[in-house]
């Protein structure tokens, strides 16, 4: 099947700037679901239409209560954070699966410094539009200010200087009821369709091998921990928990 990129009018060049992108990247959508990458003046938007029925992914960090909470400081009491510990609040981190962003705003919220990776070009498009026009809101700014989004895989070799600590939410089945996630993840996962995450316990082994202190990884609330090792510790929240290990060295 296939992904269309549909410019609205008066944003053709950017139309042709995303096709390049994409072709340049070789991406080929897999899926069985045809998608529309919809280019409009609001930035970008993933859409999967069914007949009149219309899927519709649109991220938006300075709307709504994501938005507010993170830049009025709600945040202090989210598992990930928890999970975090004591690290100092501008250490370097890393955030390997960037995906809608979500927790890579929670960690620079929270004051971290965060090189955030995402694999799939088009969900990479879709933050990196999402990013650039929260950084021009003046709550989000600052927050916006402290990511440095990377397109690809987060790898030892392409991680640079050694993280404080590495977060890893590789995909698992739908873990959330509210029906925004659950549209979001049904979008996503029409992305995703032919095209999986490489083998999460490598990549968890390669980030223990990086981070100096401690890499946080989120499973669903009742699924086994990730890999042969026992995590030295755990956050469980309503439906998450968030596994934490040591560096590799020191295990
Ligand atoms: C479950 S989603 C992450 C959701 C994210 N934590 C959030 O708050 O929105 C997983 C994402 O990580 C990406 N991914 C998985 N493994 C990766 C890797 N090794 N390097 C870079 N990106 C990866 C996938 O393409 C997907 O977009």
């Amino acid at each position: 099947m296939t992904l269309q990129v549909r410019a609205e009018p008066g944003q053709e060049p950017r139309g042709r700037e995303i096709d390049h992108y994409l072709q340049g990247h070789g991406y080929r959508h897999l899926g069985e679901a045809p998608l529309v990458l919809e280019v409009g003046a609001d930035g970008l938007s993933l859409i999967r239409e069914e007949g009149r029925r219309e899927l519709r992914l649109h991220l938006d960090f300075a709307t709504g209560r994501q938005g507010y909470r993170l830049a009025h400081s709600g945040h202090q009491r989210e598992g990930l954070i928890r999970a975090m510990g004591n690290i100092p609040r501008d250490s370097h981190v890393v955030d390997a699966t960037a995906g809608l962003g979500r927790d890579t705003l929670l960690l620079a919220a929270h004051g971290f410094r965060v090189d955030a990776w995402e694999r799939h070009p088009v969900v990479y498009l879709l933050l990196a539009d999402a990013l650039q026009r929260a950084a021009h809101d003046e709550a989000l700014a600052p927050i916006v200010e402290r990511i440095t989004l990377h397109a690809g895989l987060a790898t030892p070799a392409t991680l640079g200087t050694p993280p404080v600590a590495a977060v890893f939410d590789p995909m698992f089945p739908e873990r959330a009821k509210r029906a925004a996630v659950k549209k979001d993840m049904q979008l996503t996962q029409a992305l995703m369709e032919g095209a999986p995450d490489p083998d999460p316990e490598t990549t968890l082994q390669r980030l223990r091998e990086a981070a100096t202190r401690r890499v946080v990884v989120k499973r669903p609330l009742h699924a086994p921990a990730l890999g042969p090792d026992t995590p030295q510790g755990s956050v469980r929240g309503k439906s998450v928990r968030f596994d934490v290990y040591a560096p590799a060295a020191q295990s």
